[in-house]
């Protein structure tokens, strides 16, 4: 039997070269991309996925080149909503030589996402181990591994912006920005409801203080539902007795870039793959959705 000292050294498998090798990949895969920015929220269902896309999409019209990783491993919806089919990408995934081209959504948009890699909608992501019990010890680890992994093989080309849409919560943050050599930012999504403001806080507490990551500011979501008939916003969400998100931003130190009203053609659009920002650019959210792009460039620049 070996015994502790024989494993003193790394048993040849030089794991340490391995990890400076795929950090060497990591950065040279990432020289061209200029900015990468990354989306939270403290809750799951404010509109991370869509306000990524939609964003994405305000910048691509504009002229710019966007990449969109998928970083909700466990919950992917974006080549869903950039109305990727999964067959055209493992046809291209397939003739890949060196690096993983990205699958093209709408407006040209470069995406990777997990969804990509399963062989249907109704399949969940399942970790090899013995059991799904035991997987489960491992998850966090395993799905930084497919991230990594992701971030080192995709071949993303030119790139303006790099937007990586984070699984909800504030765990997954800290790993991210390990992983990657530059962060330009963070954008916090949040909807105009206590309990969203509560778990939001704490991802601005940890965005800014304990990683040190600029926080390009908060972005309210759903502020309002706005009639596709009468053009009248209304309330949406019980807001008495909170504190407005423009005043919690002011409080907490950080730019507040604006809101986007709840309107139901989003999810017309962006849940089916279609591009709701050329479909309905005039209408109040997609020029909500336009400002909140124009001071993310200017926070950036
Ligand atoms: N401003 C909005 N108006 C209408 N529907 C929206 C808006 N923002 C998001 N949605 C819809 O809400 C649902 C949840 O959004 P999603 O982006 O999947 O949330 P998350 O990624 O935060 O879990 C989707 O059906 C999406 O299209
Ligand atoms: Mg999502």
């Amino acid at each position: 039997m070996k015994r502790y000292k024989d494993f003193a050294s790394d048993g040849g498998s030089n794991i340490v070269g391995q990890v400076v090798d795929q950090q060497t990949r990591l950065r040279s895969r990432l020289a061209s991309v200029k900015h990468t920015v990354a989306v939270m929220s403290g809750k799951g269902g404010v509109g991370k996925s869509a306000v990524t896309v939609n964003l994405a999409s305000a910048l691509s019209l504009q002229g710019y080149r966007l990449g969109i990783l998928d970083a909700d491993i466990n919950g992917p919806s974006i080549a869903k909503m950039t109305g990727i089919q999964r067959s055209a990408f493992s046809i291209q995934h397939s003739a890949f030589k060196n690096g993983l081209p990205p699958a093209i959504g709408f407006l040209g948009l470069r995406v990777i996402s997990m969804d990509l890699f399963l062989p249907d909608e109704k399949t969940p992501v399942t970790w090899d181990a013995p059991t799904q019990k035991e997987a489960y010890v491992w998850r966090g680890t395993m799905e930084m591994t497919t991230l990594r992994e992701f971030l080192t093989d995709t071949e993303w080309g030119d790139l303006d912006y790099l937007l990586i849409d984070l699984p909800p919560g504030t765990d997954r943050l800290p790993n991210i920005a390990g992983l990657l050599p530059q962060l330009s930012g963070t954008l916090i999504l949040t909807i105009p409801s206590e309990v969203s403001q509560a778990v939001v806080k704490k991802s601005i507490t940890l965005a800014k203080e304990h990683l040190k990551t600029p926080v390009i500011g908060l972005i309210e979501n759903m502020k309002g539902y706005a009639c596709p008939h009468c053009g009248n916003i209304g309330e949406l969400f019980h807001s008495s007795g909170i504190l407005a998100c423009e005043e919690m931003a002011k409080n907490l130190g950080i730019p507040y870039l604006g809101s986007i009203p709840f309107d139901p053609r989003i999810s017309l659009t962006t849940d089916v793959g279609k591009p709701f920002m050329s479909e309905f650019g005039d209408s109040p959210a997609a020029k909500a959705i336009i400002e909140i792009a124009e001071k993310i460039k200017t926070f950036i620049l």
